[in-house]
């Protein structure tokens, strides 16, 4: 087998993965724009007290956004695919951001949340309610920006409109 059907090979299970998880309602990688990190990160107010988890990480954007330009304490990013997670280590090192960001290559349902002050996430609407529920039993005093999806439950206290969608605050 030579390298080019090796390539192949990998793309198609790549591409099947993204099917597989689309059947299963979840949520794939589309990296939010960087004015729209902005915005969700000025809508929660973030500032250098916070320590802000991203779940569903991607290649760790809205962590160096929170970091280099909102000063948090600590940025902790939450990805599932093993290659983002590896995209966002490298791009991190480059970056020099290593020492207020940590990533980690994990399920964000199976990570303790009771350390957020912040949460960003941009989802599908297939995970909202059992993260809703996991965000209230588990934590207090925290800012959440949703990108495009509502909780079912929780009200928001604000919204914005970034580009075609709204992004959503909450507090509790
Ligand atoms: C739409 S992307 C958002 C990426 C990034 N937050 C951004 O804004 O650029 C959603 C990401 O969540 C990840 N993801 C989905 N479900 C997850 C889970 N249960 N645990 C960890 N990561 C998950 C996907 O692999 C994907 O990278």
């Amino acid at each position: 087998m030579n390298l080019i059907s090796i390539v192949y090979i990998l793309i198609i299970v790549y591409l099947f993965k993204i099917l597989i998880d689309l059947i299963r309602g979840q949520a794939i990688y589309f990296p939010l724009p960087k004015n729209t990190i902005r915005k969700m990160l000025k809508l929660a107010k973030v500032n250098r007290k916070d320590v802000l988890y991203d779940l569903g990480s991607g290649d760790g954007r809205v962590l160096r956004i929170a970091v280099k330009e909102f000063k948090v304490k600590k940025a902790i990013g939450i990805e599932k695919s093993l290659i983002l997670f590896l995209i966002s280590k490298i791009l991190n090192k480059i970056s020099k951001l290593e020492d207020k960001i940590e990533v980690k290559w994990k399920d964000f349902f199976k990570e303790d949340l009771s350390k957020a002050t912040v949460i960003t996430l941009y989802l599908n609407f297939g995970v909202m309610k059992k993260l809703e529920e996991k965000i209230i039993k588990e934590c207090k005093n925290v800012r959440i920006v949703s990108a495009a999806h509502k909780f079912p439950n929780l009200k928001y206290k604000k919204k914005i409109k970034t580009g075609h969608f709204y992004c959503y605050l909450y507090e509790i």
